[in-house]
């Protein structure tokens, strides 16, 4: 086995930043909206700290955006440019995410320092980090101060609107959220992308299978 740097400093800070955030804030929003299930939070406090984490982690994604725009490492979010191979390659990580895997075969994607994720991954953190989540941070902004925003929350059709954008947002992440604990044990052992977003270092065997 050997070791390869895969995740680095800036990355980690921001990703253990975000997922403790975005646990607070799923927390909180649903306080916020389902006050009559269970009141474990005071409303106005659920609010104040769904807004506040929501500014740190606005502030904390152009640490993740910085990171890849001013770095060689933004090669990890290329995705492969022959669309016939990219297809092909996709096939095969569904393949073996479908049943291979449950077959005991190795994972037929090998992380490297400037291509550590499967074509799956490349399609799915792309949606996820510049798509929903700025919809995310865009749509709260605006329902946090709908009378300063005024213009632009008419621009979208309105409170509702807005505010059922930001409620779907919410489902889509709850739903990724899941997914994405259940991916991130798939590595060699149970724990070793884990262990690899809080050290750095991801385990691959010399010949650079898992
Ligand atoms: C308790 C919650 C979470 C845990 C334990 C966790 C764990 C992990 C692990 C182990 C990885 C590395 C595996 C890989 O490279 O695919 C990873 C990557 C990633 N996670 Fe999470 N995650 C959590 C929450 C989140 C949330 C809430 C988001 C976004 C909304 C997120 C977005 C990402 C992204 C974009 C990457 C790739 C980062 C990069 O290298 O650029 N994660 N996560």
């Amino acid at each position: 086995m050997k070791q390869i740097y895969i995740h680095p400093l800036p990355v980690r800070i921001w990703h253990w930043v975000n997922a403790i955030g975005f646990i607070v804030l799923i927390a909180t929003g649903l306080q916020i909206r389902y006050l009559d299930l269970a009141q474990i939070l005071p409303f106005k406090i659920a609010v104040d700290i769904h807004n506040w984490i929501g500014f740190v982690l606005m502030a904390n994604y152009f640490l993740w955006l910085g990171f890849y725009m001013f770095t060689d490492k933004i090669t990890v979010y290329l995705p492969e440019l022959n669309a016939q191979k990219y297809f092909a390659d996709s096939w095969r990580q569904i393949k073996f995410y479908g049943y291979e895997i449950f077959l005991g075969k190795v994972n037929p994607h090998q992380p490297t320092i400037y291509h550590k994720f499967n074509p799956l991954q490349i399609m799915m953190y792309q949606i996820i980090m510049l798509l929903f989540v700025p919809i995310q941070f865009i749509s709260g902004l605006l329902l946090w101060d709908v009378k300063q925003f005024a213009f632009l929350v008419d621009l979208f059709g309105g409170v509702r609107i807005v505010d059922t954008i930001h409620v779907l947002m919410f489902i889509v992440f709850s739903g990724f959220l899941i997914m994405h604990l259940y991916l991130i044990t798939l590595g060699h052992t149970r724990t070793a992308h884990i262990k690899a977003m809080i050290t750095g270092y991801e385990e691959v065997d010399e010949g650079g299978k898992h």
